[in-house]
């Protein structure tokens, strides 16, 4: 056949080129390889510090993550005032003033997220987290 000239052999620039491409992928191969060796060993280590999903939240976790910036470590106050105060209301009052910024006397500034809107982590909290949060905070001196 006349055009069929491609298809007898490769010329050396074409194997030169397919040989680097090997090369590449062997490479990028290996990398993922090691890479998915040692993200299998951190994800199991995550696995086994995980607490079970049926565990009760963790309040100092959730306290820390969402309110500490605005009402300090140790609930002292900052942004936002000492919660001292606030862990004294009973749980109704409390989730309140935690999911829709109303205090038992007041509205609360705009300032302090109205967590059933924001969400904490992506989603409204659960009755369990507040109470987790309100938990901690009583234990706080
Ligand atoms: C962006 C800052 C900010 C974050 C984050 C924040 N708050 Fe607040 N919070 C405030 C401010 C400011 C006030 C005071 C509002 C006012 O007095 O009108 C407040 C008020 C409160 C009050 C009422 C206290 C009182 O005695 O009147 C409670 C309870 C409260 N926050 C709990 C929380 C909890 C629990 C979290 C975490 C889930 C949280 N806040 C996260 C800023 C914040």
């Amino acid at each position: 056949m006349p055009g069929d000239h491609a298809d007898r052999g490769y010329s050396a620039r074409e194997i030169a080129s397919f040989l680097g491409v090997l090369v590449v992928g062997l490479a990028l191969g290996v990398g993922a390889y090691r890479a998915g060796g040692r993200l299998a060993g951190t994800g199991g280590g995550a696995v086994v510090r995980t607490a079970p999903a049926s565990a009760a939240p963790d309040g100092v976790a959730l306290y820390a993550a969402s309110c500490a910036g605005c009402h300090g470590q140790q609930a002292q106050g900052g942004v936002g005032p000492a919660l001292h105060a606030a862990a004294a209301w009973n749980s109704a009052q409390f989730a309140q003033a935690v999911l829709n910024g109303q205090a038992p006397q007041r509205p609360l500034s705009a300032v302090m997220p109205r967590f059933a809107s924001t969400g904490m982590d992506g989603q409204p909290p659960t009755d369990a987290q507040v109470a987790a949060i309100h938990t901690f905070l009583k234990t706080l001196p």
